[in-house]
């Protein structure tokens, strides 16, 4: 996925680098007009299972035993997306995402079966983008014609590193031969609207040997990368490996050069940086992670997925954070039973809504525009809101936050030093909107 969590890895880096800003602003979707924000949603597809766990993973993946199971899955996931949309009213889909776990593992009549689903149910414009994540093993690369025949019009590859005894390491089931032949298949098939991921700051990694591979990269990639920091996450072999000294992760001003140089490099060779992790060049931004940081509604099927979004058919009027059941089976059972497997939904609070569109809105170098702001804080502009506290003063001052007539943004160097900036906003944002008591808004369903 970017099943949200995904892109939401920086570590805060304290390094000042050469005066810059972000001269231009990056044109991806339009500011929403009306009530366009509830009649659209964007659709994230859970796919949960993968061959062998990455020594570094926590999403929400099973080792599949075996592919018995891939009709009654798509049934369900068929399933799962006309009840939520129906439930969402929502009449048009913006553009869909199949990630997972190893969505590359479906077979392509599933990916063909859910789009069917959803044009059934909403409008689905021409040429809506449709991604999904490909593992580069020779298996997924054997099936990428099959997934764009299905309806893939853009994917995103895993290739994570380009050195084979970090793959190793990181127990992945390619080789960096296979990335750049899957890398090299998917831009035939889908010139400009292919992404690659790779992960920084994995163990015994320097910042030469990144500059090293990351012009390898960009010799073969096409015209989209994102850049995610290794977080070692609890629960993974990489966690056990690093507690029990079998592994060392490079320190925190290591990991920051090496996304200072990173940011340059990819400056050097076309890339636009349009959001923390994510470069594109030709404008290739991915239309479907956008709408998460413009605070958009979307919908999330699949066991775990997590969606956004106003339950009007349900006669609830704000919007809820829903997540579907995590295991596979009982997720599969609920579907069957109720026609969704959401487990737990939270309505929102005004607060808490304008909290996520902050959040998420300064993770891209545009920032959160006027226009943007105003659709969820009808009451309070930017200004109103940011503009005279002292200690943004300070944050304006020092360069690394913007506040003009755009809207609110970091600078280029600001942007490195998200997470400590976010707290300061936060505050300000507490102190107008916060409400006075705390009502008990979480539900939990019963199976
Ligand atoms: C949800 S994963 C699934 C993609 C696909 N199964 C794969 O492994 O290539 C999407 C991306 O998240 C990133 N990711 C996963 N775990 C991470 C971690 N612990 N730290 C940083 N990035 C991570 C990887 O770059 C990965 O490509
Ligand atoms: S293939 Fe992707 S989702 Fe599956 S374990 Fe590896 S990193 Fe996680």
């Amino acid at each position: 996925m970017f099943c949200l969590g995904t892109s939401l890895r920086l570590v805060p880096v304290c390094v000042r680098a050469f005066p810059r800003c972000f001269s231009s602003i990056i044109p991806g979707l339009d500011e929403p007009i009306g009530d366009e924000i509830q009649r659209t949603a964007s659709l994230y597809v859970h796919w949960p299972y993968c061959l062998r766990r990455c020594s570094y993973c926590n999403f929400n993946k099973y080792i599949s035993r075996s592919s018995n199971n891939n009709d009654s899955i798509t049934e369900c996931l068929q399933k799962e997306t006309q009840t939520l949309i129906r439930l969402s009213q929502v009449s048009c889909i913006t553009s869909v995402f199949f990630g997972g776990g190893t969505p590359s593992l479906a077979h392509p009549s599933t990916i063909a079966a859910v789009l069917e689903s959803i044009s059934q149910q909403a409008h689905i414009p021409h040429n809506v983008e449709v991604t999904l994540e490909v593992n580069p093993t020779p298996l997924g690369r054997s099936k990428l014609e099959d997934f764009y025949h299905a309806g893939v019009n853009r994917f995103s590859i895993g290739i994570q590193t380009l050195n084979d005894e970090d793959l190793c390491v990181l127990a992945r089931d390619h080789s960096s031969h296979d990335a750049l032949r899957t890398v090299e298949e998917a831009s035939r098939l889908c010139p400009g609207r292919v992404s690659v991921d790779l992960m920084f700051g994995r163990p015994l990694q320097t910042a030469h040997s990144w500059d090293r591979e990351l012009k390898e990269v960009l010799q073969v990639c096409d015209d989209h990368l994102s850049l995610y920091q290794l977080t070692v996450e609890r629960g993974t072999q990489l966690f056990k490996q690093v507690q029990q000294g079998e592994v060392t992760m490079p320190g925190d001003e290591i990991t920051a050069d090496m996304y200072e140089r990173a940011r340059a490099l990819l400056h050097q060779h076309g890339f636009q940086q349009y959001e923390v992790s994510n470069f594109a060049r030709r404008n290739a931004v991915s239309h479907h992670n956008l709408s998460y940081w413009k605070g958009r509604q979307y919908i999330g099927v699949g066991p775990g997925a997590h969606g956004r979004f106003v339950p009007l058919g349900e006669g609830v009027v704000c919007r809820e954070a829903r997540t579907q059941t995590l295991e596979p089976e009982v997720w599969m059972c609920e579907v069957q039973k109720k026609g969704h497997g959401t487990r737990r939904r939270i309505q929102l609070r005004p607060y808490e809504l304008i909290e996520e569109v902050l959040v998420m809105g300064m993770r891209m170098t545009n920032g959160i525009t006027h226009k943007h702001w105003q659709c969820f804080s009808p009451h309070f502009n930017l200004h109103h809101v940011f503009g005279s506290s002292p200690s943004v003063q300070g944050l304006l001052q020092s360069g690394n936050l913007v506040l003009d007539e755009r809207g609110l943004r970091c600078s280029y160097e600001g942007l490195s030093l998200l997470d400590s900036i976010l707290p300061t906003l936060l505050l300000e944002i507490e102190q107008i909107y916060a409400p006075k008591q705390k009502d008990n808004h979480i539900f939990y369903n019963s199976r």
